[in-house]
């Protein structure tokens, strides 16, 4: 019997952490009152509810407009048909994030090309955009992933000298703020994801946030079945699809981001309160501090496990320890897109991969993104937001438990558990 709890030592936390997503008294009054109203429906009526929230969301990342719609996927989808991405088209998109960023580029028959992220953030490298670039690139998709902003200064300033639009994914960056402008505001349009997870949520759903009316016309068009957007300046007639939020899961989404702000300044506070005592450790290191980011939206904690540093012991060994002391985090959270099981492209079903071009573009093989690989099969370790939403002594736990499995990392060697085998697995390959 060892001393971890995956050797068969006591688990040190045993009550839960705070559950997420968290509905109260505002969400329960808010649901009735739609339910009560007999406007239950998203646009082309919009609701009062998502009106207010629409606002909001837009102020609170200053931007002039908003638009609600069903998911996150679907907000990068329409942000990408606003710029006019094209069949055939280009997009550059980081390696490391999760599938639903890509899956938009193919759905309007563009190509996504996979660039590396930088070590210092996990989020789009930009000194390796520039080499990316052909006369076919349109626009950039940098993802703020984790707790991190891509580099919204070096974005801007390469898609402004090459003539090139950008969506920022925002669906881990609710309220995050990069030299005091809001998350989406930055780029061309902005899209958000509210599914379960996210920092703010109504089950599922997303935003599209803009300071360009055109786009934000031809977003709303696009989402609703084509009809005209509520301003209709620019006159656009497109093919539109029902991609509505109802007026149920606006009504969710008005007291969370009320809450936003005091939850993000407990969600930092928690975080800093532990990370000087994982920097001592020999094999943990955190992300590199980024002054630029004026506003923290940690959608997860992340921080990096050397397993070099750790007599060699991998890191599912070390998630899955952590777990079993009562630690939900994850290792294998994302993959690189180009090689994840999620991401079977064949590229008989997306012409622009297999028709006109001088070779059958095989997107899987195409592309070695090694900090990318790095983050996802040795280095990163994810924590839920959730967890530093409790008490400082939450967070001691949490730091607590991580120094007990460094400490005891030698009852690690070649253990076989359940919970490794697990943390090998991409999350869509596991046992539930
Ligand atoms: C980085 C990123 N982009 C896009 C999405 C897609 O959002 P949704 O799941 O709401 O479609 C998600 C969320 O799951 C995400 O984490």
């Amino acid at each position: 019997m060892g001393k971890l709890a995956i050797t068969g030592g006591e688990p040190i936390r045993k009550t839960p952490f705070p559950v997420w997503p968290h509905g109260c008294k505002e969400e329960l009054a808010a649901l009735t009152d739609v339910l009560e109203s007999s406007k239950w429906g998203g646009q082309p009526f919009p609701g009062k509810h998502s009106v207010a929230f629409q606002k909001k969301f837009a102020e609170l990342h200053t931007t002039k407009y908003a638009q609600c719609v069903n998911t996150g996927t679907v907000a990068i989808q329409a942000a990408l048909k606003a710029i006019g991405i094209r069949p055939g088209d280009e997009v550059i998109v980081p390696a490391y994030t999760w599938e639903g960023t890509v899956g938009p580029v193919l759905l309007v028959n563009a190509v996504p090309i996979f660039v590396d992220v930088d070590p210092d953030t996990y989020c789009l490298d930009a000194r390796l955009i520039e080499k990316a670039i052909t006369s076919k690139t349109k626009a950039i998709l940098p993802v703020h992933l984790g707790m991190r902003f891509a580099d919204m200064d070096e974005i801007p300033r390469i898609a402004a000298k090459h003539n090139l639009k950008v969506v920022e994914d925002c669906a881990h960056a609710h309220g995050g703020k990069w030299r005091g402008k809001g998350a989406g505001s930055m780029g061309d349009l902005g899209a958000f994801s509210f599914q379960s997870s996210k920092l703010i949520t109504s089950g599922e759903g997303g935003a599209v946030i803009t300071n360009n009316l055109e786009y934000m016309e031809l977003v709303q068009s696009y989402i609703n079945a084509g009809r005209a957007s509520l301003t209709d300046k620019f006159h656009h007639r497109i093919i539109g699809f029902n991609y509505r939020m109802g007026e149920f899961q606006a009504a969710v989404l008005g007291p969370q981001i009320d809450r936003l702000p005091q939850q993000a300044k407990l969600r930092e506070r928690n975080m800093r309160h532990i990370e000087p005592r994982l920097k001592n450790l020999p094999c943990i290191g955190v992300l590199k501090p980024e002054p630029r980011i004026t506003s923290e939206a940690p959608y997860g904690y992340v921080l990096k496990y050397f397993s070099a540093k750790a007599k060699d012991i991998p890191r599912a060994a070390f998630v899955a320890a952590l777990q079993l002391v009562g630690i939900p985090c994850d290792g294998l959270f994302y993959e690189p897109v180009y090689k994840s099981s999620l991401f079977p492209v064949d590229p008989a079903d997306f012409p622009a991969l297999s028709w006109g071009g001088e070779k059958t573009l095989d997107l899987r093989s195409m592309f070695s993104c090694p900090e990318a690989e790095r983050a996802a099969y040795q280095e990163a370790v994810w924590f839920p937001h959730q967890l530093f939403l409790g008490t400082t002594e939450d967070a001691d736990a949490i730091a607590n438990a991580i120094e007990k499995v460094v400490t005891n990392i030698e009852e690690l060697r070649g253990l076989d558990h359940q919970a490794i085998q697990n943390q090998r697995l991409g999350r869509a390959d596991r046992e539930s």
